[in-house]
């Protein structure tokens, strides 16, 4: 059977859930669009910052494991992932039946600077003294994960959204 999903990977601050949205516009009235963390904070009643205070990454990422399970089995749907989804390798087992992983790649400083704008006090990993160096560390370590879940990467630097989208399409739904 054809995939007829996308779950967007990547770092946080690479523009998972504004390309996400934008894509699922484009596709029209039968996709819909979901984010890993809103299932999160659903099924917590919390927010992701509380869960991470409150209860510790551990248990976040439980609550992502079965967020993916969920998310995993939806139709015609645009899957916006938390940046540590890669983190669990069941979590990309499961997005892979019904989804194309595609990885929206940037560089560190555009991801430094959409952190900062979208506010740094929902993203409680990056949220230290040095935002930027725990960005670059984190990246270090997890790069070769995202690269080894994509089944496509797309490069996002200095392109206008609309090429983004128009590349995600062709390369998933619309491959042949
Ligand atoms: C995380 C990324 C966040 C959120 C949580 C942990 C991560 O999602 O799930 O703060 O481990 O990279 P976004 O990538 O949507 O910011």
């Amino acid at each position: 059977m054809t995939k007829n999903s996308i779950a967007l990977i990547g770092f946080m601050g690479v523009g998972k859930t504004t390309i996400g949205k934008l894509l699922t516009q484009n596709l029209g009235f039968d996709y819909k669009f979901i984010e890993t963390d809103e299932l999160i904070t659903q099924e917590a009643g919390k927010s992701v910052s509380r869960i991470f205070e409150e209860d510790g990454e551990e248990r976040f990422r439980e609550y992502e494991i079965s967020a993916c399970k969920k998310a995993s089995k939806l139709n015609k749907t645009i899957i916006s992932c938390g940046g540590g989804v890669v983190l669990n390798k069941i979590n990309v087992t499961n997005l892979k039946k019904n989804s194309y992983i595609v990885l929206l790649k940037a560089t560190p400083e555009e991801i430094y600077e959409r952190v900062m704008k979208d506010g740094i006090e929902s993203r409680p990993l990056v949220n230290k003294e040095d935002p930027k160096n725990e960005i670059e560390k984190i990246l270090r370590v997890r790069s070769q994960i995202y690269r080894d879940a994509a089944e496509i990467i797309i490069n996002t630097t200095e392109k206008k959204n609309k090429v983004i989208i128009n590349e995600i399409v062709k390369k998933t739904l619309l491959k042949t």
